[in-house]
């Protein structure tokens, strides 16, 4: 592998599930519907598990890193309240300049109706919008593509609001179809993709899974993209489909196992050279350690037949 002095490398980043807002400042009566089961989720449990000074740690050791890029598969609030919303953009400026970071929406950023047009009108820039979404289905405005070198980081997003107790994802049809042109048109480039919801079959149970995981799965074989990244799971899972590695990473702001990876691509070498490393924090220590690292050498896309 060439990834010596003047190998051209792309290093990104994938952080996800940061869930990084507290909602102490609201209570259980200011809220309607759906986010009175999440508020209390938070009250009882998550605010136990999603510690600030744990992302903040998480944060410090990635900006140490010197990443081209960090990518972020989603989850940043609870409930999607405007308090959470001016939260999370308050981290997503201490972390980085939307040039550097590619955001994608998770199923709690999108809670209920409304919060798509909240949450584009303050992290926007981040998610790749160049102007307000006409729709109020973040779907609409899917998939995007961001080229970082002569990589093409492609952006997926799999939430809208869902009913009460439902954490699933959906693509729709349209986006599908987007989606898939899009990879025809990329054809002989390298891709890598970004989705909040685990993107193949089996991966979590159907409460909170993705509508069309063997749609994806088809896709995945027959485009080859480098990595594809996702969250929602807050775990550590490796899969492997031909040349591409399906990588779901932990909670950046877990008491538990707070995790972040790195990814370098060596993109002058056809096909492309990949180094990722898991990177975890250690509860006790509180320190981070590599527990991970894998090589491979890069998918392509494949023009449909
Ligand atoms: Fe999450
Ligand atoms: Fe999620």
């Amino acid at each position: 592998m060439n990834s010596g002095k003047g190998a051209k490398r792309v290093r990104f980043i994938h952080l996800t599930d940061p869930h990084l807002t507290s909602l102490g400042a609201t209570s259980f009566t200011a809220q309607r519907g759906k986010r009175k089961l999440g508020y209390l989720s938070w009250k009882r449990k998550r605010r136990y598990i999603h510690l600030r000074e744990i992302l903040d740690q998480v944060t410090n050791a990635i900006l140490a890193e010197g990443a081209d890029q960090i990518l972020i598969t989603g989850d940043l609030v609870h409930i999607c309240i405007p308090d959470e919303i001016q939260q999370a953009q308050s981290w997503l400026n201490s972390l980085g300049s939307p040039e550097q970071i590619t955001l994608v929406p998770g199923n709690h950023d999108i809670y209920q109706s409304g919060c798509w047009q909240n949450i584009a009108a303050a992290w926007g820039s981040y998610l790749g919008l160049t102007s307000p979404p006409e729709s109020e289905l973040p779907a609409d405005s899917y998939p995007m593509v961001k080229q970082i070198g002569n990589f093409n980081l492609v952006s997926l997003s799999s939430s809208e609001p869902m009913p009460f107790y439902s954490a699933q994802g959906r693509l729709g049809k349209t986006q599908i179809k987007k989606f898939t042109h899009m990879l025809d048109t990329l054809s002989g480039q390298s891709t890598g993709w970004l989705i909040h919801h685990p993107p193949l079959p089996g991966l979590t149970g159907n409460r909170r899974a993705l509508a069309e995981t063997a749609e994806l799965k088809e896709l995945i074989e027959q485009y080859q993209p480098v990595f594809v990244l996702y969250g929602h799971n807050h775990r550590n899972v490796q899969t492997r489909i031909h040349n591409t590695r399906v990588l779901g990473t932990a909670s950046a702001s877990s008491k538990y196992d707070a995790s972040y990876r790195v990814i370098d691509i060596f993109t002058d070498e056809s096909p492309v050279q990949i180094k990722m490393s898991l990177h975890q924090r250690t509860p006790d220590s509180g320190t981070f350690s590599e527990i991970a690292t894998e090589y491979w050498a890069g998918g392509q896309v494949v023009a449909a037949l």
